[in-house]
């Protein structure tokens, strides 16, 4: 806007020459304010309904902690003793398990259960389903605390905080990024710092593609490089066309791909080694030279070992293979997905899975896939896996831990735009050499400035 439009509306006193600095200020200050009563109207909504849901949790609580005697006695967690006196019979609980409230929120609440002898988490599993009713919650989780021997933790999540996801995708600090919520009402953060290399699994219609699309959103407005291996004619990776610096349909492309990465891997090591540090998450941290993340989303993974052109298979999964190997602290990363990436696809791919340490479980149709992908869980988890109520839902793995979660969803012209506003952070593969060469450039003059 120019300086002649905006003094024109004006007082008197402002009609002066400013400078395109001042009027631009002026304008985003008038802009804010226009549309302070809508935010502030939202806020006060926002909190309304947090408080409204926070005083229902309360009521809950309350209520539940009147009836676990009787539940208790109900589901045999605890004694229950009948006596008739004068033709009148009594019942009585007796050693009821001990309960504490340890975190209560808008979308229920945790409690720590002190185990009775003898019992242990299956007997709390059996009696999940008729604690769920009488909680009048969604779901009921008792799981085992690793640290807290003879105790369980039962999460009770009274409203689902996964109906309708409003989580923005977005980056929190390089390598990790928020793709959507989970049954906490938390952000669901991928950590590539902990996990450099991430397995998405689930049946036709499950959401794969939409978790990648949020994790793209996530990063399209960071200087992260972003490559697709579509091998399914590259159509999921349309919308994001602008934004990928390639997009690779053909086995032979993903072995040129492998090829390239490998080569930076090797280059990004010798500068880690002259640095002293173990990652590149390190060197930005003790050094502030920061690489480029690289990050690879394969859609449709098990196509990897289909023959395609004249690239041989199995020679492509043993390059992906030394990809998840040697790029784990270059801040390469591969984030795959597919309905199955089981060992019948080749001899490499188990290897290839243990690297990809990252799980998310989306509906599966039989329990050895859930197997596949959450392995070292409960068959209870693998069973979980194939009955979730939404589309995009998932299990998310971490170590020995697991929780709900479903991503943000984006439409296909919301998922073109994004690319869209951000394709001007699209580099070619060269411009990353180059950037790669000049960080290490800039660390050797700083070394030589210090001697
Ligand atoms: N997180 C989500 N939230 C809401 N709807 C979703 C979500 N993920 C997927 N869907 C719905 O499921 C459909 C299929 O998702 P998609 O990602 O294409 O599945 P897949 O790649 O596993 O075949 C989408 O068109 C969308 O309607
Ligand atoms: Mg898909």
């Amino acid at each position: 806007m120019s300086s002649t439009t905006l003094t024109g509306t004006l007082p008197d006193t402002a009609a002066q020459p400013c400078s395109d600095a001042t009027t631009t200020r002026t304008a985003r200050a008038r802009g804010w304010l226009a549309t302070l009563p809508g935010r502030v109207g939202a806020a006060l909504l926002r909190c309304l309904v947090a408080g409204w849901r926070y005083a229902w949790t309360v009521y809950a609580v309350i209520r539940l902690g009147l009836l676990w005697p009787s539940f208790c006695g109900n589901t045999s967690l605890a004694e229950q003793r009948t006596r008739s006196r004068d033709g009148n019979t009594k019942i009585t609980v007796h050693r009821v398990p001990r309960v504490k409230l340890t975190e209560v929120s808008q979308h229920g609440w945790r409690m720590r259960v002190k185990v009775r002898p003898g019992q242990h988490l299956g007997h709390y599993l059996d009696a999940a389903a008729a604690l769920r009713h009488l909680a009048r919650a969604q779901a009921v989780k008792p799981r085992e605390l690793w640290d807290h021997p003879g105790f369980l933790e039962i999460s009770v999540l009274r409203r689902d905080p996964l109906r309708r996801v409003l989580e923005r995708p977005r980056e929190l600090a390089p390598g990790r990024i928020v793709v959507g919520a989970t049954e906490t009402g938390a952000p669901l953060v991928l950590d590539f710092r902990e996990q450099p290399h991430w397995l998405v699994s689930g049946a036709t219609d499950s959401g794969k593609s939409s978790l990648i699309a949020a994790g793209l959103s996530a990063l399209a407005p960071t200087s992260a490089v972003l490559v697709s291996w579509d091998l399914k004619f590259g159509i999921e990776a349309e919308p994001f066309r602008p934004r990928f610096t390639d997009v690779v349909t053909t086995a032979a492309g993903v072995a040129t791909w492998c090829q390239r990465l490998l080569a930076l891997a090797g280059s990004r090591a010798e500068l880690l080694k002259a640095l002293r540090v173990g990652s590149v998450s390190e060197a930005e941290d003790v050094h502030g030279i920061a690489l480029r993340r690289v990050y690879v989303f394969c859609d449709e993974v098990a196509e990897l070992a289909t023959k395609h052109d004249d690239t041989n298979p199995d020679e492509l999964l043993r390059q992906v293979l030394r990809l998840t190997q040697l790029c784990r602290a270059m801040g390469i990363h591969l984030i795959v997905a597919g309905q199955r990436f089981g060992s019948d696809l080749g001899k490499t791919v188990t290897s290839i899975r243990a690297q990809l340490g990252g799980r998310v479980c989306l509906r599966v149709n039989d329990e050895e896939t859930a197997k596949m992908v959450l392995s070292g869980l409960d068959l209870d988890v693998h069973q979980r896996a194939m009955t979730l109520p939404h589309k995009g839902m998932a299990i998310v793995q971490r170590r020995a831990e697991w929780e709900y979660a479903r991503a943000s969803y984006q439409t296909g012209p919301e998922r073109a735009a994004i690319a869209a506003r951000h394709g001007d952070k699209a580099i070619s593969w060269q411009q990353l050499l180059d950037d790669d060469a000049t960080a290490t450039a800039n660390h050797h003059d700083t070394e030589r400035g210090q001697r």
